[in-house]
């Protein structure tokens, strides 16, 4: 397997591609709806995972995909035994529609079903996770760990509204508000599923859990949270699955099984 070689490859298209969304972030965007009115997609979404996808496929044709856009217009997302490249062209849309510079891409590469690297880049404020299975993480190349608070009372929790109206959904999002506020030490929200759990990886903040990502939001995060040194589980305290919809992610296991236990479960759809 030539993993040195496949990280080199995709960390030059993972800066390519991070040229475009510095040069696009404030410029007028041709924006588009997908499943509902907050779930945005830009000419630049699809012209970044095609860079992507493109600069990999002429090297490696029988690597395969899962691309949120490609997935978005048809394509079913099947994580095979395959090496597979997992990638979220812009994770953020809607702060990068807005101008917010907490966008990024997020790739992740797994070969049968087990990410060896993952790669999460903000262009806008220069910051590059980058992690190997087994080789740590590294944030503009310098290592990072997470903060080891064992606390749920000192924990700073990332947490997201979402990008869907469904009623269900919502539901459980403002009750975990109701119910996670009064104990913990403050709740941020980024906008990016990925950057969230980047913030956990760097030691910025403690814990992030979410219902309704999809696989291209958390598996390069995946990696980079558990090679920092934080658990990755399934929110309702089991292991992860990266095909669920569901991640909750920690600087250590007591504040991940202290969040799973408190909880309000919702289950998506799978990818
Ligand atoms: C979304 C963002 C958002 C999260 C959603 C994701 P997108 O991805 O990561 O923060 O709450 O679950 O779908 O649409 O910006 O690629
Ligand atoms: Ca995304």
């Amino acid at each position: 397997m030539r993993l040195n070689e496949y990280y080199d490859v995709a960390l030059d298209l993972v800066k390519q591609a991070g040229a475009i969304i510095r040069e696009k972030i404030n410029r007028p965007k041709d924006v588009s709806l997908k499943s509902c009115d907050v779930d945005l997609v830009t000419e630049s979404d699809k012209e970044v995972e095609k860079l992507f996808m493109g600069g990999i496929s002429s090297r490696y044709p029988d690597h395969r995909f899962i691309g949120e856009e490609t997935t978005a217009s048809g394509a079913k997302a099947q994580l095979t035994d395959a090496p597979t490249w997992v990638i979220d062209p812009i994770d953020g849309t809607m702060n990068f529609v807005h101008g917010l510079p907490h966008t990024c891409i997020s790739v992740a590469l797994l070969v049968d079903k087990v990410t060896e690297m993952g790669f999460v880049y903000n262009p806008v404020i220069e910051q590059l996770f980058t992690a190997r299975r087994g080789q740590g993480a590294f944030l503009n190349g310098k290592p990072i760990k997470v903060s080891g608070e064992r606390e749920l009372g000192k924990t700073l929790l990332m947490a997201e509204m979402g990008t869907s109206r469904n009623a269900e959904k919502m539901k459980a999002v403002m009750e975990n508000l109701q119910i996670l506020v009064p104990k913990v030490h403050g709740i941020r929200t980024l906008g990016s599923a990925a950057l969230n759990m980047c913030m956990v990886a760097m030691g910025g903040a403690d814990a992030n859990f979410e219902f309704g990502v999809h696989v291209w939001d958390f598996a390069a995060g995946d990696l980079i949270v558990r090679e920092a040194g934080g658990v990755v589980i399934d929110p309702a305290d089991g292991p992860l699955d990266l095909m669920s919809g569901r991640v909750l992610c920690a600087s250590s296991m007591e504040v991940a099984k202290e969040i799973a236990k408190l909880l309000v479960q919702y289950y998506p759809e799978r990818d």
